[in-house]
């Protein structure tokens, strides 16, 4: 990142803009003043990588605040939040907007400590990891029920994911999240209605309205379970491109945490294999071809290039 500000009064305004911003919402751990704390903490890192181009310092400072502050759960969600509240006072600014891309650092960390404080408290409580398994196996039998051929896709998009994880040379915990958040990102389908996902036709836009709502529906589900709170983000945003033309957020480039982008390449391919009820399936190669075509506005290009690999590597 370059050189965003020469910081001075103007930043101290941000520092508090954040701060007040952040402890207005009501989240947090109490007592309140705790939750005042982390905000001003927070906002400080955030101004403070402004001024030095490097969010590793606020990653750093995530770890510590979770590490020191209890209850644990109550801080990362207070700091997730934080995150979404600085994104638009961030992008609210011209001369700030390049800062935006570093907050996806920020949320990814936030997941990975999510998930390894779940696992932590499973093993203090006596609990598997199976626990998870279980919580996921519940969900794809949800979706089983709603629509069999979604539950389907979702597995094959699970395997996908773990495959080109692994040919991006991803270590093997970087692979089991980015398999699960393959696994889950359809989750919300359970809810949308039979009639549009197994209409025998392309959608009205009226329709499409509706089946572009199981992204946040399935943040929504995904949330409610703690134990898979780290997978809210490949649910929301696997509807996301590279370009910011995506759907729900408008997100943009490195805004889209790796594991999503993944997601969306292994998504998309499986979606042009597969049969629908009205189109017939496309071949590997041709589909490998539609990513190729939309990389770089739609798909990150060394995902759909690690995509190719897989693919090819199977024929
Ligand atoms: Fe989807």
């Amino acid at each position: 990142m370059t050189a965003l500000l020469t910081l001075g009064t103007a930043d101290a305004a941000l520092r508090g803009e954040l701060t007040a911003a952040i402890v207005s919402k009501g989240y947090g751990p109490k007592p309140p003043l705790l939750a005042t704390v982390l905000a001003a903490g927070f906002s400080d890192r955030i101004v403070g990588a402004l001024e030095s181009g490097g969010f590793l310092e606020v990653v750093a400072w995530i770890e510590q605040a979770c590490e020191r502050y209890a209850p644990r759960r109550q801080v990362i969600s207070m700091l997730e939040a934080a995150c979404t509240i600085a994104r638009p006072i961030l992008r609210s600014r011209a001369d700030l907007r390049a800062a935006v891309d570093d907050l996806a650092t920020l949320e990814h960390a936030l997941g990975r400590a999510i998930e390894r404080y779940a696992q932590h408290d499973m093993r203090s409580t006596d609990a598997g990891l199976e626990d998870i398994e279980g919580a996921m196996a519940g969900f794809l039998a949800r979706l089983d029920n709603a629509d069999p051929a979604s539950a389907e896709h979702s597995r094959a998009v699970g395997l996908w994911c773990k495959r080109i994880a692994r040919r991006l040379a991803l270590d093997d915990d970087e692979c089991t999240f980015a398999a699960r958040s393959g696994l889950l990102h359809d989750v919300g389908k359970t809810m949308t209605p039979k009639e549009i996902l197994q209409a025998p036709r392309g959608l009205t836009d009226q329709e499409w309205n509706v089946m572009r709502e199981h992204t946040q529906i399935g943040a929504a589900m995904i949330r409610e379970v703690p134990l898979l709170r780290p997978f809210t983000s490949a649910a929301r945003w696997h509807h996301e491109r590279l370009d910011g033309k995506g759907y729900p957020d408008k997100l943009a480039a490195r805004e889209i945490p790796l594991h999503v982008r993944i997601v969306t390449v292994a998504d998309c391919f499986n979606a042009m294999i597969g049969r629908r009820p009205y189109r017939l399936p496309m071949s590997p190669s041709a589909a490998l071809e539609q990513l190729v075509t939309h990389r770089g506005t739609q798909f990150d290009p060394m995902i759909v290039e690690a995509m190719s690999d897989v693919v090819e590597r199977a024929d």
